[in-house]
């Protein structure tokens, strides 16, 4: 007798796993509707380029940043996965920040260091066109984040505000 409540239970978490599930999509859904109080998200430096031709063109000829997943994958060989993490906070687009890289499968359009390294989280200002939802007073501090005195000293030179983008 006592296996019978004990089946019936077992059926009933089996009939509501599918709605447990829905609910969980629902309440994704409805997060994903709330990101207005979220801080933007990072979008990568190709949803930059349709309105800004030129910037776009400049920085992927010329920076190197617009290549900088290169630099790892060429030291990464003997690495653990703990060192390369390091390495992505300088080399990447919004490591460890909210909507920043997290892995290349997951976050291919932000694995290298783009144009949201110096202009910050860009999603906002692709959706709006606003101009004040992007930072333009880049300052030597923005750049000190990832330039760092150490490194600065080892390439023998100071970035010089108008360089390493555009
Ligand atoms: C849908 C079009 C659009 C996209 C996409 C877009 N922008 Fe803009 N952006 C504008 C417009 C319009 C302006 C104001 C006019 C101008 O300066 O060209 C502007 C201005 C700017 C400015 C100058 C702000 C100022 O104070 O003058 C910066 C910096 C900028 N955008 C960066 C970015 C970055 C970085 C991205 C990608 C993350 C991006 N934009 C994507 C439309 C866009
Ligand atoms: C998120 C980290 C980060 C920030 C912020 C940053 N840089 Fe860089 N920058 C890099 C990395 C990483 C490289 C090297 C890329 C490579 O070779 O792999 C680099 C390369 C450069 C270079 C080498 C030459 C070239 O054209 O690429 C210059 C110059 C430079 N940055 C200037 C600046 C300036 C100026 C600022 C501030 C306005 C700045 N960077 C902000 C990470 C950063
Ligand atoms: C604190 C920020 C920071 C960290 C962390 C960092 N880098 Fe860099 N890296 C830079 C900057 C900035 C440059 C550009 C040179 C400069 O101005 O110092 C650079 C340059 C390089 C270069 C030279 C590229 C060239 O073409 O000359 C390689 C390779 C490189 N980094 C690999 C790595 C690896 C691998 C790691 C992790 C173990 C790492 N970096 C961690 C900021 C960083
Ligand atoms: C290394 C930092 C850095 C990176 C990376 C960078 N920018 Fe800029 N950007 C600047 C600085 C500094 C200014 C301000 C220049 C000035 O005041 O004359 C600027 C200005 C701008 C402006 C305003 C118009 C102008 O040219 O003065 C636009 C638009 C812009 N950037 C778009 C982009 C886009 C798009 C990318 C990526 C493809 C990008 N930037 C990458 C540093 C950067």
């Amino acid at each position: 007798m006592n296996g019978l409540p004990a089946l019936f239970l077992k059926n009933t978490r089996l009939l509501l796993a599918p709605a447990f599930f829905i609910a969980a999509v629902l309440h994704f859904a409805v997060s994903l509707g709330a990101q207005e109080n979220s801080p933007p998200r990072y979008v990568g430096s190709a949803a930059c380029e349709p309105c800004h031709q030129e910037e776009y063109a400049s920085f992927i000829q010329y920076a190197k940043k617009s290549k900088s997943f290169q630099s790892i994958e060429r030291l990464q060989h003997g690495l653990s996965r703990e060192d390369l993490k390091k390495c992505y906070t300088c080399h990447t687009t919004g490591y460890g920040r909210p909507g920043g890289f997290t892995s290349v499968e997951e976050t291919p359009e932000l694995k290298n260091a783009g144009c949201e390294v110096c202009h910050g989280p860009g999603e906002i200002h692709i959706e709006s066109g606003d101009i004040d939802a992007v930072k333009r007073e880049v300052t030597r501090e923005d750049c000190e984040a990832c330039h760092i005195s150490e490194r600065v000293k080892a390439f023998r030179y100071k970035p010089l505000i108008h360089g390493g983008g555009h």
